[in-house]
């Protein structure tokens, strides 16, 4: 593993790892990712074959860019054609953590697509992750495709060492690099907004809101539906620990507990108002009061409170307003 990852040394290094058609465990704003060329057919092949994705879900291709005009190379060079909506969601929310899907040109990206006419594009705000695009763009490669750097259906990662337990073979033979950027600030995956098909949809909540698309783009951004392509972080059981997790309002919980008395065991609580129990062997955590907090540890408390004596994980369900729908909807698919 790297450290210091603003080092020019181990920048240079992670964009010639890209450049050789091998893995890198990228740290972005939202979460690490698992990167490869996306021009190279065999280094994406390694990308799903890591994960264990099926080949038919397209990856997220990540481009260089503090500007328009510079991170336009990378769009270019995947994109067939970018609405005027298209162009304002960019204009307001890059570099940062939006992804949006634009018809893709036919000779390019097409195992990152993972056949998809389309191709999904971000261009990331983290430093380390820009440092890393430039870098690598001087060395030819125009963008990055890069899932989150977890094995599929598993918790994403958020910090370099989430990425290490993910991956610890792949580590043990030198087959994949991992840059340490910190702990991601944003915690919890890009929101999506498919530009696709003339009309802005939006295909997954993430810490942009609904209301900041819509006022961005000036149109109305409709919810996905049954004719959205196949998506990973779509489908209804993801981001899923191995003890089950169940989401229940604070006073079906306090009931719970209530009921098992002292008997409650092996049970992780994360809550956002207090709870009694006779138990002793209870493991508690407060969840953030603010929906950017909440998000920005979430993965990691998931993956903390999932000790192997942890059989069950009951999590108060969050508010029910625009600006934890990124949350709720994670919280949702790992309890899936
Ligand atoms: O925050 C993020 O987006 C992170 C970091 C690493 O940038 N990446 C990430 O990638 O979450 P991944 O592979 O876990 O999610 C990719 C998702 C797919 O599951 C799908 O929902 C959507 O992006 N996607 C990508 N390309 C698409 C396409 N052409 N059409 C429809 N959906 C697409
Ligand atoms: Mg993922």
């Amino acid at each position: 593993m790297l450290a210091a990852a603003q080092a020019g040394d181990a920048v240079q290094r992670a964009a010639q790892t890209l450049q050789r058609g091998a893995l890198l465990g990228l740290p972005t704003e939202t979460v690490y990712g698992l990167a490869a060329d996306a021009d190279q057919p065999e280094a994406v092949a390694r990308i799903f074959e890591a994960k264990g994705r099926p080949k038919d879900h397209p990856l997220i291709v990540h481009v260089a860019g503090a500007t328009p005009a510079q991170w336009q190379a990378g769009v270019a060079h995947y994109a067939r054609e970018v609405p005027d909506f298209a162009q304002r969601l960019m204009a307001a929310f890059w570099p940062g953590p939006l992804t949006v899907i634009l018809p893709r040109r036919p000779d390019v990206g097409a195992a990152a697509a993972g056949g998809q006419d389309s191709i999904g594009l971000r261009c990331p705000s983290h430093p380390v992750a820009q440092a890393v695009l430039q870098a690598a763009q001087a060395l030819g490669v125009y963008g990055v495709a890069a899932p989150s750097a977890n094995r599929f259906g598993r918790v994403s990662p958020t910090t370099a060492a989430h990425v290490q337990d993910e991956f610890a073979t792949l580590l043990a033979d030198d087959a994949l690099l991992i840059l340490d950027g910190g702990p991601c600030p944003v915690g919890i995956e890009s929101t999506i907004v498919d530009c696709s098909r003339g009309r802005p949809v939006l295909l997954r909540p993430g810490m942009v809101e609904p209301a900041a698309l819509e006022q961005a783009c000036g149109e109305p951004v409709a919810q996905r539906d049954a004719a959205a392509p196949k998506a990973s972080g779509t489908l209804e059981s993801h981001y899923a620990p191995t003890a089950r997790v169940r989401l229940m309002p604070h006073g079906e919980m306090q009931a719970a507990l209530d009921m098992l008395g002292a008997d409650a065991r092996h049970i992780a609580l994360y809550v956002r108002q207090p709870v009694s129990s006779a138990s002793r062997h209870l493991q508690l955590r407060y969840m953030p009061l603010h929906a950017d907090a909440c998000a920005q540890e979430l993965f990691a408390v998931l993956r903390e409170l999932d000790q192997p004596d942890t059989k069950l994980i009951w999590v108060e369900t969050p508010p029910d307003a625009p600006a934890w729908d990124g949350v709720r909807d994670r919280l949702r698919r790992a309890a899936a």
